[in-house]
């Protein structure tokens, strides 16, 4: 068994406190930083900081501290204070060690090759709709792969709903929810037609687009109309990996995106890079959308290298190496990441059956929170 973990020595600095652990480690912890993160100062049922760090000046100090029962006990000489630190908490939270660790992706990146073991992101709607275990495992899906396919859903109108809230509840868009895709006179959108849809992501042209959207099929009996599915991320890492200078562009450039949907009374522009990368350079945000891409409005020194960056880019995400095609049945729900997984289907005959889909959107907080809570309660 390890040693338990203990402070073997602390001592103060002009604006840390160091201290050195029995395995060695060297933490360092700001005085603001600790102040700031008094247990005290969490709101027992609110799980909120009360605490005002605007009461107290940025050159706070410790006036003395001492050990007590495995506790960093400090008096502050400042606004009469006392804190009282776990070891175990300043261990858990020590930032010297979290910035040291190499960030390891959450995301399992796929291309074609899934097509063979399209098990891995499939559910039966039966396990979301049992429980905790069925709802843990679709939301490892929808977070891990961004993709998932519930089978042998329910097929009457608005059924997804039922389905859909064991996650939680949905993000509301002027397309109303759930939209419904189906080919209609004067579509306002291409969606609503039965022309062969390109891959793309939904409402790029929005500040933060729908984080996950769920397409539910009702009734699939048309010709054609076939799903595909490519994951925008393992593309754009390939892109870093083969097209370093073109993967970086696409990183910078601001992208111009404008709709202007005739049924409503507003225009929304937004100018925002296609690729967008988190705090760990790790994926964040795919935007593509040939059809709601505006006019290109970048530095003209930048021109030629953004459009043969985006030339590359948008063959890429059509190339068969990348591509997982299906077909959607009655009472499916094609589930995906709507920031990281392009979708696209091809074209239908609207004469030869029926092809109605309902569509709903959630935000991408709402499945990593529930994915978050079901972690730690089951797992
Ligand atoms: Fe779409």
């Amino acid at each position: 068994m390890s040693e338990k973990l203990s402070i073997k020595e602390a001592k103060k600095d002009i604006r840390d406190f160091i201290v050195e652990w029995n395995d060695g480690h060297i933490s360092q912890f700001n005085y603001l930083w600790l102040r700031d993160n008094c247990p005290s100062d969490i709101h027992p049922t609110a799980r909120e900081r009360t605490f005002n760090l605007l009461t107290v000046s940025e050159n706070i100090q410790p006036k003395e501290f001492s050990f007590c029962k495995d506790k960093l006990i400090i008096k502050w000489n400042e606004g009469n204070h006392t804190s009282e630190f776990p070891t175990e908490w300043l261990r858990e939270n020590c930032y010297t060690l979290k910035n040291s660790q190499s960030y390891e992706s959450p995301y399992v990146l796929w291309d074609n090759s899934l097509s063979k073991s399209l098990d891995k992101i499939k559910i039966d709607c039966a396990e979301i709709m049992e429980g905790d275990e069925g709802i843990l495992k679709y939301l490892k899906q929808l977070h891990y792969y961004g993709f998932s396919l519930v089978e042998n859903g329910p097929t009457g109108k608005n059924s997804g709903a039922e389905v859909l809230e064991r996650i939680s509840h949905f993000r509301q868009t002027f397309f109303e929810t759930p939209f419904e895709v189906i080919n209609i006179p004067n579509p306002n959108n291409s969606a609503y037609t039965a022309l062969g849809l390109r891959n793309h992501l939904d409402l790029p042209y929005y500040e933060i687009p729908p984080g996950y959207q769920f397409l539910h099929c009702l009734v699939n009996d048309a010709t054609g109309g076939d799903s595909t599915a490519i994951d925008g991320f393992k593309v754009a890492s390939y892109m870093k990996e083969k097209f370093p200078k073109f993967f970086k562009v696409l990183t910078e450039v601001p992208v111009k995106f404008v709709n202007r949907d005739y049924t409503q009374n507003t225009t929304r522009v937004l100018h925002a890079p296609l690729i967008l990368l988190d705090k760990d350079s790790d994926f964040h945000i795919i935007r593509f959308s040939i059809a709601y891409m505006s006019i290109m409005d970048c530095s003209p020194d930048k021109m030629d290298l953004f459009y043969r960056a985006y030339r590359k880019f948008a063959e890429l995400l059509h190339d068969d190496m990348f591509t997982v095609r299906f077909r959607l049945k009655a009472g499916d729900i094609f589930s995906f990441n709507n920031l990281r997984l392009l979708h696209g289907r091809t074209e239908f005959d609207p004469n030869s059956g029926n092809r109605h889909l309902q569509g709903y959107y959630m935000d991408r907080d709402e499945i990593r929170g529930r994915l978050s809570f079901l972690e730690n309660q089951i797992d």
